[in-house]
């Protein structure tokens, strides 16, 4: 049977840790997969995280299972996190998942499970991945625009005359902040104006939020998010704690569902249904430490100060980076990057300047030009300005 595999696309993002960890030269830069890094290059624990994990250790007496749905306190500490109090409690439906895919996975399968056919708008360009779970879902995908190629901001105009054309019941995907792989955002603004879009159309908005912390603060990353839960009759929300807990490994994310409070109940039955037909219980160490840090005033405090210190160190990157632009190229085409919020910014080099950055200069990044800025520090970000101007 299984000679009848086909060998599968590698992954464009993951492909690149293995290409930047073969490369010999001492020199190279990694500016690929998303994760943070610290000014010297490592993924640190947080320090939060780190005190959870000793509290934890010492008090837990047990490895049973939890419920289904993951441990109630974790994914209403993550609804709090994300909705605020932006919707009544008696319309909030969550389940822990692996990781903010895993929620990705279980809302798509939810949708094509109650609306077999419901077509999947998604932002031009999107995470690579969304578009390859829909694929292999075999469910029917619509891009909207949204990146202005020009402009590197958002096309917001060409974003609304694309989704006129959503249907009732269809589903749009957005981006909560921090745009992977642009880093151009919605304005708050611009957030209403899609809530009023929503409400005239019917479609059901899902939110991807894997970033929050990362933009502009915590409560700021969840504004659009709280606006469009404040209007729309359902939403589903794909939260992630991989980046804002710095866990990747330990998958934790949360699917959150806000529905009338008369079908909360049986949304809540089926988001755990899902969860038994995939994996049964999710995993729960990473979930754990999250409600413990979420819970908890002085772990919380803690955890607040240090996704604070790593934002603005990436808001002093893009600053640096798009001085240093300016001055290698002598033009303010790059300005953007300081405008950009997240990790992420998209540059708007040509496969074959991403191709040279890597060959010449060991500069790794994104072939659609996507650059994580916290890969950059002090040291590095002249001489990326210094390649680049050479590539243009
Ligand atoms: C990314 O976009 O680099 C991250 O979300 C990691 C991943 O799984 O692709």
């Amino acid at each position: 049977m299984f000679a009848a595999l086909k060998p599968q696309p590698a992954d464009k993002i993951l492909q690149l840790i293995g290409q930047f960890k073969a490369d010999p030269r001492a020199d190279k830069i990694d500016l690929g997969v998303g994760v943070y890094k610290d000014a010297t290059g490592h993924t640190p624990i947080m320090r939060a995280v780190k005190a959870a994990e000793k509290q934890l250790w010492e008090a837990e007496t047990t490895k049973t299972y939890t419920g289904l749905a993951g441990d109630p306190a974790f994914y209403d500490a993550m609804a709090e996190l994300v909705l605020g109090d932006s919707v009544a409690k008696d319309r909030i439906s969550a389940v822990a998942t692996p990781g903010g895919t895993g929620a990705v996975r279980q809302a798509f399968e939810l949708v094509k499970m109650v609306k077999p056919g419901a077509t999947v708008w998604v932002s031009d360009p999107t995470w690579p991945n969304h578009l390859s779970i829909l694929k292999h879902l075999g469910m029917p995908v619509k891009l909207y625009r949204y990146f202005d190629a020009d402009t590197r901001g958002v096309d917001f105009a060409g974003m609304m005359a694309d989704l006129a054309g959503a249907a009732k019941d269809d589903l749009i995907l957005l981006h909560g902040c921090c745009h992977n792989p642009t880093g151009a955002n919605l304005t708050l603004a611009d957030w209403g104006v899609v809530a009023d879009l929503l409400v005239k159309t019917g479609a059901v908005p899902m939110i991807d939020i894997a970033y929050q912390g990362f933009g502009d603060g915590l409560d700021a990353d969840a504004a659009g998010v709280r606006l469009v839960a404040s209007r729309v009759p359902e939403l589903l929300i794909a939260a992630s704690c991989s980046k804002n807990f710095g866990i990747y490994r330990e998958r934790t994310g949360a699917l959150i569902a806000v529905s009338d409070a008369a079908g909360r109940e049986v949304t809540q039955g089926n988001l755990a249904y899902l969860n038994r037909q995939n994996y049964s219980f999710p995993p729960d160490h990473g979930a754990r430490l999250v409600t413990m840090i979420l819970t908890d005033p002085v772990l919380r405090r803690e955890w607040e100060t240090e996704l604070e210190e790593v934002r603005l160190g990436m808001l002093k990157l893009r600053e640096a980076m798009a001085a240093e632009l300016r001055k290698a190229t002598n033009s303010d085409r790059f300005d953007f990057i300081a405008a950009h919020r997240g990790m992420f910014s998209r540059l708007g080099l040509t496969e074959a300047q991403v191709e040279r950055l890597k060959q010449e200069a060991g500069i790794y990044m994104v072939g659609d030009s996507r650059i994580n800025i916290a890969g950059l520090n002090d040291r590095t970000v002249p001489v990326l300005a210094k390649a680049i101007a050479g590539v243009l």
